[in-house]
């Protein structure tokens, strides 16, 4: 997610488990083919040997643009660089991305979106997967079908389906029944993606679309044990309790200290309380303490307000931070 899951939250989030694969922020294609230090920048882990996390879990280089030609010399680039697998961006819908012709704005003409995903495939000669990433369409749901079948045509491995329309932004609800209509018409794996933020949320997405994987973006923000919430269940129908908040609170303070390596102290708050702006819709005690920080600028007063034994009233002691997972208790296996 650009300017949210970076190669630092990638890495926390990993190491949480759960996860199969990552994808990188998008690297938008223009008309030139981009220098290595992007790639790097946007995916360091291509400097890993495998581009993995550290534990392992592989990284995908997400491309953005709709220049067929300026797509096959980018994803050309991220094959020499060591790249393992490319996604390409059809879901995003910001204006300016639009503007330019760029992610959801494809979404119009299927044509368009086959020979996007045509290009790059040919440009990587079945060295590595390519992938697709789309929403059900610009502004109503009627090419939904066609332009997954675009894709699959194209020669995407998988797609994965943002249940929503660009005009419907990130509003819910997500259309998880419209996944189920895409995933009959195409061969290729469908994963499902768009509001789930919850097991329950997993369970209705996982019946409605007929999709067993899914894909989280916010929701492995807000619980960053979503992911091995929805696995562990998925293994031993037992559903793992609540992360506590002295977890959620060491999550974010390995993510201050990991930014802080490259980044000025200003900037660490300002992605501290991001983080934290994600957590606080689904968790109490994160919504208290957003409350508490959202005007602090210093690191050292965010971190102690994060970490104080007697919550957001507190006096600032500091609780000793638990980094083990809680004991699983067992209950009936629907969510
Ligand atoms: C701030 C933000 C940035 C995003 N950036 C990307 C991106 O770079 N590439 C991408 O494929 N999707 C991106 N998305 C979309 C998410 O991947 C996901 O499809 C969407 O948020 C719905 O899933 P969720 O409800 O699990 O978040 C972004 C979403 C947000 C909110």
């Amino acid at each position: 997610m650009e300017g949210v899951i970076d190669a630092v939250t990638r890495e926390l989030l990993a190491n949480r488990g759960g996860i199969d694969w990552a994808v990188t922020e998008f690297v938008r294609v223009v008309d030139t083919r981009l220098p290595p230090r992007v790639f790097h920048k946007h995916c360091p882990e291509l400097l890993s040997p495998q581009v993995t996390t550290s534990n392992g879990i592989p990284v995908h280089l997400q491309l953005l643009g709709s220049d067929p030609r300026a797509l096959a010399a980018n994803a050309r680039q991220a094959l020499r660089l060591g790249a393992t697998s490319i996604d390409l961006n059809f879901g995003c819908p910001a204006k300016t991305v639009n503007r330019h012709d760029g992610g959801a704005s494809l979404l119009r003409d299927p044509a368009r979106v086959q020979r996007a995903v045509e290009a790059v495939t040919h440009a990587v000669d079945g060295a590595i997967p390519v992938t697709a990433k789309l929403r059900l369409g610009y502004a109503d749901y009627r090419l939904a079908r066609a332009c997954a079948q675009a894709a699959e045509a194209g020669g995407a491995n998988h797609l994965v389906v943002h249940a929503r329309t660009r005009n419907e932004g990130y509003r819910p609800p997500a259309h998880w029944e419209w996944i189920a209509r895409i995933r009959h018409r195409v061969a290729i794996p469908v994963i499902a993606n768009g509001d789930i933020w919850t097991l329950e949320d997993y369970w209705r997405a996982r019946s409605l679309s007929g999709c067993t994987d899914v894909m989280l973006g916010r929701g492995a923000l807000a619980d960053p044990d979503l992911p091995a919430r929805i696995r562990h269940w998925q293994r031993t129908g037992e559903r793992l309790p609540e992360t506590p908040w002295a977890v959620r609170g060491a999550i974010l303070a390995d993510y201050a200290a990991l930014q802080r390596t490259t980044l000025p102290e200003r900037v660490v708050v300002a992605l501290l309380k991001q983080w934290l702006n994600h957590m606080r819709d689904r968790h109490e005690e994160a919504r208290a303490r957003f409350a508490l920080l959202r005007r602090e600028t210093g690191l050292d007063a965010f971190l102690r307000g994060l970490a104080s034994v007697e919550g957001p009233a507190g006096s600032g002691r500091t609780a000793s931070v638990h980094r083990s997972r809680d004991r699983t208790h067992t209950e009936s296996p629907a969510p």
